[in-house]
């Protein structure tokens, strides 16, 4: 079956994205209609990116569960939602049909009620990837609550700080998580998160490790015995809390260039509008297909393309608990295999770690359920793409590179599988409703003319429905990041080229925030946490191109702790001193993969460090750290040149 907005030619992309600028409110309005509204919109538009204020849908009535879940009920209850695929092969999989999702989400829609939880609320969810965690997700937009997803890798400070930030009253976590050979246990690390909160009232636990937990009488509580409550009431249903489209669905934080975390707010509406459309879109998902979305719902991927876009479309979505390494590097292919998966995104990290234990993994793997492969998070290098489309696809299907951010919601450029051109490392094209801009660092708009190709750094021109609002409790934040640096337009971060034929090719980032493995790492936090180790003076963080991770951390530190590396020859401890502290602030995420001990970092005379001629010795470019005769002590670099890691 083809969705009225599924667009299934390369030039019905054309027109569609002729229409779509040529009235963004008309185009958004007609996809919006397919969708299940309490009440239609009075105002499909309205914006300024001063503000910036971003209105879609306003005055639209609605519950987003109502159109993941209610809908599909009638004619595809029976369809499989969920299909869970545990970190422990030998364990059974779970299928979770709409109708028991529905129940489940419904039932848990009434815990979070019985235990407090308004329109409004923040929950703040941390756990593993089992179905609960989904389940929660959607008894939150079921029940009106603002849901804010921090990934297992974040340490108890990180959570302490979200937590402060989103004045968050309510957690759900789990006992612990199952991730490869590793339990990891979430709500011993909830506890240290709480020391000293004063906000949170609630914590619902649910089982699955089964390892010892602390339970604080009045405060928490297991998902399961809570669950037991509602069932002995013979509650299945819940009434889903009616939401203004421009209501907060969820908040989701995201390292910046500057400072702490902030949070990253999306509404009701038109985040799932978006959502919706570049599901079926960019994957041109196709009733009965199974997906398999490979990210963790932690981040915005698994938001947007494990639960609220295949739900949506009333797709089926699996989500896996492990990592494709256990127990052994062939994993992802014996669930690809073992359910006929058709599907498969993933990131060039995991595809590079993949590549690294060679074709053995993937000898006697059918592979032939795969009709659609995708890519996200960082940019694919040519050797991996065609690795991916070789040995994984087979050369018969289409590769989606997928371009886009926490921020933007959902994917902005990208093919369409099998529609428009695929290029090898190239995300191509933009989305319908999406006017890229290439701009100098002056804001000039620069213009690809004739054969050439540009670069330039990448803006957006106008709102897409899947845009950010704004960023939790601090909206100037959200004005200065994204809306400042070039007025008039929202400033990605990224630099890009652009081709002859309108294609774009992401380069990275050009702020200070690195991309690891396809996380978001600010060097400004990083910096923040190295420093706060007792010994530490000062530190400078850079990336450098790493085979698997894309960018590794290098930084620079300077050390003058009594157990310093000159006077006790002990620098390999100190370093793991390092990053303990790092693993306490952050989390192991951030742990950086070079830390080189300098005496002192290359700063102009007005103090400012020079990142660039870091990033050159980093990479190994010793020869062409340019001229350094501006700098307030310019032996400092051959110091560091010369004790390059
Ligand atoms: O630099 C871009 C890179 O990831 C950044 C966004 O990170 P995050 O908000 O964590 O979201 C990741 C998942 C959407 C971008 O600014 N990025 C994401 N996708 C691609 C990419 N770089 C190149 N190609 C991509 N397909």
């Amino acid at each position: 079956m083809h969705y009225p907005y599924q667009i299934t030619s390369y030039e019905q992309y054309q027109a569609e994205y002729k229409r779509s600028i040529d009235d963004p409110a008309e185009f958004w309005s007609s996809v919006a209609e397919n969708f299940q509204w309490r009440k239609k919109w009075h105002t499909t538009l309205n914006w300024n990116f001063t503000d910036p204020k971003i209105e879609w849908f306003k005055g639209g009535k609605l519950n987003i569960t109502e159109n993941c879940l209610d809908r599909h009920l009638e004619k595809s209850g029976d369809m499989p939602a969920l299909i869970w695929e545990p970190n422990d092969p030998e364990e059974h999989h779970r299928i979770i049909t709409y109708r028991k999702l529905h129940e489940k989400v419904c039932q848990f829609s009434h815990v979070l009620k019985n235990n407090g939880v308004k329109k409004g609320d923040r929950v703040c969810i941390y756990m593993g990837m089992i179905p609960e965690l989904a389940i929660a997700i959607l008894a939150c937009a079921r029940v009106g609550a603002i849901h804010s997803v921090i990934f297992g890798g974040f340490s108890a400070q990180s959570i302490a700080d979200r937590l402060y930030d989103a004045q968050a009253e309510f957690i759900v976590t789990c006992d612990g998580a199952y991730r490869g050979a590793k339990d990891i246990p979430l709500k011993s690390v909830i506890d240290d998160s709480l020391i000293g909160n004063r906000t949170v009232k609630k914590v619902i636990v649910a089982t699955r490790t089964r390892t010892a937990v602390s339970m604080i009488k009045g405060r928490d509580v297991w998902w399961e015995d809570e669950i037991k409550k509602v069932e002995t009431l013979g509650l299945h249903d819940f009434p889903a809390e009616e939401m203004d489209a421009e209501d907060p669905l969820f908040i989701l934080y995201t390292s910046g260039s500057t400072g702490k975390p902030k949070g990253v707010v999306h509404t009701c509406g038109g985040y799932m509008v978006y959502t919706n459309y570049t599901f079926i879109n960019v994957f041109q998902y196709q009733t009965g297909d199974i997906h398999f979305c490979t990210a963790d719902i932690g981040w915005i991927t698994g938001h947007s393309y494990i639960v609220y876009g295949p739900l949506s479309a009333g797709a089926t979505s699996l989500m896996f608990e492990g990592v494709p390494t256990f127990p052994d590097a062939g994993r992802f292919w014996d669930i690809v295999d073992k359910f006929k998966v058709n599907i498969l995104y993933t990131a060039p990290t995991a595809i590079r770690s993949l590549m690294g234990f060679g074709l053995g993994p993937l000898q006697g793997k059918n592979l032939s359920s795969l009709k659609v492969l995708g890519t996200v998070g960082e940019p694919i290098n040519e050797e991996a793409w065609h690795w991916y489309d070789e040995h994984v696809g087979k050369h018969r299907c289409p590769i989606v590179d997928t371009w886009w951010q926490t921020e933007t919601g959902d994917c902005l450029i990208s093919n369409l599988a099998g529609i428009t051109p695929a290029v090898p490392s190239w995300a191509t094209l933009p989305m319908p409703g999406l006017q890229m801009v290439l701009v100098d660092e002056n804001g000039k708009e620069l213009v690809q003319e004739g054969e050439e190709t540009i670069s330039g750094n990448l803006c957006i021109k106008g709102p897409w429905p899947g845009i950010l609002r704004t960023t939790y409790g601090d909206h100037e934040r959200c004005r200065t990041n994204y809306f400042a640096t070039y007025p008039g337009m929202y400033f990605t971060g990224d630099g890009a080229l652009k081709d002859k034929n309108g294609f774009y090719r992401i380069t990275g980032r050009v702020d200070d925030v690195l991309n690891v493995s396809g996380h978001r790492i600010g060097t400004a936090e990083l910096e923040n946490a190295i420093n706060m180790h007792a010994g530490v003076v000062e530190s400078a963080v850079v990336g450098y191109p790493h085979d698997v991770k894309g960018q590794g951390i290098y930084a620079y530190v300077i050390y003058q702790g009594s157990h310093g590396q000159d006077t006790h020859g002990t620098a390999d401890l100190v370093r793991k001193d390092i990053i303990q502290t790092i693993t306490r602030i952050i989390g192991a995420i951030a742990k950086p993969d070079k830390i080189q001990f300098v005496s002192g970092l290359p700063k102009t005379r007005s103090g400012k460090i020079m990142r660039r001629i870091l990033r050159k010795i980093a990479e190994g470019d010793l020869d062409s750290v340019g001229d350094t005769s501006a700098l307030l002590d310019p032996a400092v670099v051959d110091e560091i040149k010369n004790g390059k890691l």
